[in-house]
């Protein structure tokens, strides 16, 4: 039992280079709207912000003003990435206190920033390689995003995706590793196993993983872990690992109400999906048995779908939001079912085995 609860997601931070040219990214491809900035103008001397958001989904977007920061340091070892993934708590104090008494190392100890709008406090954890959680505490806060941020002005149209909550955060680890994460979040936060699979159920002839999903106690937090197992060529975590040079967070799915009038908008604004192979979808109807949507019009978005005994969920993953093939999105339509989609990986990797192979490292 924790002295103190865990309430959602609260944002994620991504160090990039560009930070300005990125959050444009967001906001036309994406659908986010960009609600605060801190920079020069606020007083930040080191770096810039930008907050994005869109429902419940909070991005922030930071980049070093210098050269000798941690977060120039993060860009070079790693390319654009997830710095931090946040939760929402009731006690920082003590989320970050049990946690660093059970084995946590702290990066950041509990400090209390407040202005006008009111107070928060922050605490921040190592979580694996150079990726961090970040506690905070906000229920005396009323402003815009957290102390030191301003409203962004701007006269942009917000055009929203329909992109509505983080449903989960992935975490890519180097081969043997998996258990050791998994053992850490146990004992510093004491989630539990939620799913696993392993390589029997997740390969195809070339490469294959295992993936263990933690969640904390309300499962608002699910967090699946993965490490690469052995194929007959390269995994696509050991791409991630090669390229990211640690392990990071390999993807983030977020959650819509309606995929394909998602997906449909995310499209048109030019974000790239992942091409799912025409066989996926010749014997998919008595796989799944009926559902709600058009079939024609999943088959045309490359929507995948999979079942358990609680219903079904619909997926569907972009490319690389980077030049190196590191992070990437999901977009996830649940109806009824937890599952993360065991029945889509074998579809799912000939998929991306066949990106792989377009860059040569397969
Ligand atoms: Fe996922």
């Amino acid at each position: 039992m924790n002295n103190y609860k865990i309430d959602g997601f609260d944002y994620c931070e991504l160090y990039v280079s560009n930070a300005k040219q990125a959050a444009h990214f967001y906001h036309t491809a994406l659908g986010f709207y960009p609600i605060a900035y801190c920079g020069l103008e606020t007083g930040s001397r080191d770096r810039v912000s930008y907050v994005l958001k869109q429902n419940q989904i909070r991005f922030v977007l930071t980049s070093p003003l210098n050269n000798d920061s941690e977060i120039s340091e993060h860009i070079l070892n790693h390319g654009d990435g997830v710095k931090d993934v946040s939760f929402t708590v009731n006690d920082a104090e003590a989320a970050w206190k049990e946690s660093t008494e059970r084995g946590a190392k702290s990066i950041r100890e509990p400090q209390l920033l407040s202005d006008d709008r009111g107070e928060t406090i922050i605490a921040t954890i190592e979580a694996f390689g150079d990726t961090n959680h970040t506690f905070i505490q906000r229920d005396n806060y009323k402003g815009v995003f957290l102390p030191g941020y301003v409203v962004f002005e701007n006269n942009l149209i917000a055009d929203p995706t329909g992109l509505i909550h983080i449903d989960h955060v992935v975490g890519n680890q180097p081969n043997g590793e998996m258990q050791t994460v998994c053992n850490f979040y146990e004992k510093v936060f004491g989630w539990h196993r939620f799913w696993t699979v392993d390589d029997k159920d997740i390969s195809t002839e070339f490469s294959a993983l295992r993936s263990i999903v933690m969640a904390n106690e309300n499962e608002k937090i699910k967090m699946p872990i993965n490490e690469p197992a052995k194929g007959l060529r390269k995994s696509q975590i050991q791409e991630f690992i090669d390229y990211y040079n640690s392990p990071g967070i390999q993807h983030i799915a977020m959650s819509t109400k309606d995929i394909i009038d998602t997906v449909s908008k995310l499209r048109n604004k030019g974000v790239q999906f992942l091409n799912t192979p025409d066989s996926y979808y010749e014997n998919l109807s008595e796989r799944i048995g009926d559902i709600d949507e058009n079939l024609d019009q999943i088959k045309d978005l490359g929507i995948l779908i999979d079942k358990d005994e609680n219903g079904y969920m619909l997926q569907i993953f972009t490319q690389p939001l980077q030049d190196r093939p590191t992070l990437f999105y999901e977009i996830i339509q649940r109806k009824g079912s937890n599952s993360f989609g065991k029945g889509n990986f074998k579809a799912l990797f000939e998929s991306i085995e066949n990106e792989q192979k377009n860059r040569g490292n397969l």
